[in-house]
């Protein structure tokens, strides 16, 4: 038995992105509207009636027309993965749809090999809060069970035409956020205040079943394939050690398992049982759904990892904290972000232990990173930059912890820093919360020359990656 001591010889380095959040070109050759292109002001703002000029969505950073320029950039930095996903939209532009849309297949063709070109293996998410928009006006999203036999299709339709060029897929990204925000997460059109908690594990329950599905068809179309379930994990620490505070924190975390639970030992945990038959709610299980769960578990587990929260007993004699979706009590212990983020590297080490504790299999971090406001910058040669620092440390921080729990013993296959190149932010819709080693000139305003620079920080994970994490 040899001790682990740093990230494997393989690991895999790189950045992630979502669609929504970086391609613009909304209604270019072919792509249907979906929920990004009706909130404005991000994740649980206004739905418009249709696309408005203040959605900064609509162009994003317009990666469409870019994508070329932006991979040779990440290539540069070394990567040997590239996260993105694949807006629902642009393959079947209503969701609902006989024939997929030609163009929108092509482009995603082209995308992977410009990876390929450089030895970058696309790391592809099926739905990263994308649903088609005609699917939530017309079915309400995922309340409607008929939604799995779309999103088959859909994933049926990609795992074929990319089946030489993608190894690693997630189903659903963050899909316990559901729970939270069920309209960008889950295409359900219902305001959450009138659906009721029968109709939201309803939904949920569907999206598990068609993870499972997909999962089966997509090792059916190539065995090689890895397929994994991604999370938004968040540690939750209870306020005191008062043993009630202590099972406060249980209770949130275990709602958070559940969808782990589910996705990789194929049955509802007990707790999730209890917590129905003590709210009358009774999920309705198709035949065949119990054994689909069962037998077609996930391959890996990815997750995003940004911040911890702390749980009480009695939470209102406590102030709440700005959350990334799920809110929280505030740890009087942890630093915040300019978006009032609790920053906490050891919480990664933390979850990396508790998911590889509980579960053996390997694990994913697929987002990381701090959304911050940068300052750019003219350098002594006149090369535009931006000193960030702060965003190096962070980094620095969460993957040295990431490094002390490989040698704990867990098994981690990459690390894919969220944002890698500045995107429009998912909760805010703003553009000056950056993530990015890559600066984007565009402003909130939408003005900007979308020109890209270099970070500071691009530098320093270049050699992060050269040196295999050697060094933190
Ligand atoms: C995750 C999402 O919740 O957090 C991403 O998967 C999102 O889409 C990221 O961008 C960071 O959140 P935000 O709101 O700062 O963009």
């Amino acid at each position: 038995m040899t001790k682990q001591t740093g990230f494997k010889d393989n690991f895999l380095w790189g950045g992630a992105v979502a669609a929504n959040q970086v391609e613009g070109a909304y209604d270019v050759d072919g792509k249907g509207l979906s929920v990004q292109d009706v909130t404005p002001d991000g994740a649980m703002g206004r739905i418009t009636d249709g696309p408005t000029e203040d959605n900064l969505k609509l162009q994003a950073i317009d990666f469409y027309h870019h994508y070329k320029e932006d991979i040779a950039l990440f290539a540069e930095m070394g990567y040997k993965v590239f996260r993105t996903s694949i807006a629902w939209s642009r393959i079947f532009p209503n969701g609902d749809d006989e024939e997929p849309n030609e163009a929108g297949l092509q482009f995603y063709d082209d995308v992977f090999d410009e990876c390929l070109k450089y030895g970058i293996e696309p790391l592809v998410t099926l739905s990263h809060y994308e649903t088609p928009l005609h699917l939530s006006e017309k079915y309400d999203g995922w309340k409607d069970r008929r939604m799995i036999g779309f999103f088959e299709k859909y994933a049926r339709t990609v795992f074929n035409r990319y089946k030489d060029k993608v190894k690693y897929w997630l189903t659903f990204n963050e899909i316990n956020s559901v729970l939270h925000m069920p309209f960008i997460s889950g295409g359900i059109k219902t305001p959450k205040e009138e659906l009721s908690d029968q109709e939201l594990y309803q939904a949920v329950h569907h999206e598990l079943v068609a993870s499972a599905s997909v999962t089966k068809i997509a090792h059916e179309i190539n065995p090689e394939f890895q397929v994994g379930c991604m999370v938004l994990a968040m540690p939750t620490y209870p306020i005191s050690s008062d043993p009630e505070d202590v099972l406060a924190a249980k209770d949130a975390e275990n709602t958070n398992y559940a969808f782990t639970d589910i996705h990789v030992r194929g049955q509802y945990p007990g707790h999730l049982l209890r917590f129905f038959a003590e709210n009358d709610i009774a999920i309705q299980f198709a035949e065949g759904d119990a054994a689909l769960l069962k037998n077609h578990t996930v391959d890996f587990i990815s997750f995003s990892y940004y911040m911890s929260v702390a749980a009480a007993a009695h939470p209102e004699n406590y102030s709440s904290g700005a959350g990334n979706v799920i809110g929280g009590i505030e740890n009087p212990h942890l630093e915040k972000s300019e978006w009032g983020w609790a920053i906490d590297p050891v919480g990664l080490r933390i979850v990396l232990n508790d998911f590889y504790d509980r579960y053996q299999v390997p694990l994913f971090i697929v987002e990381n990173g701090l959304g911050a406001k940068d300052q750019l910058i003219q350098n002594e040669n006149g090369q535009y930059t931006v000193e960030d620092d702060y965003r190096i440390d962070y980094m620095q921080q969460h993957l040295a912890q990431a490094k002390e729990a490989v040698k704990d013993g867990v098994d981690l296959m990459g690390y894919t820093a969220w944002g890698c190149i500045d995107l429009v932010s998912a909760s805010t819709a703003q553009m000056s919360k950056r993530y990015g080693f890559i600066y984007v000139d565009r402003n909130d305003d939408g003005s900007g020359s979308f020109n890209r620079y270099k970070k500071k920080s691009f530098n320093w994970y270049k050699k992060v990656i050269e040196t295999n994490g050697k060094n933190l």
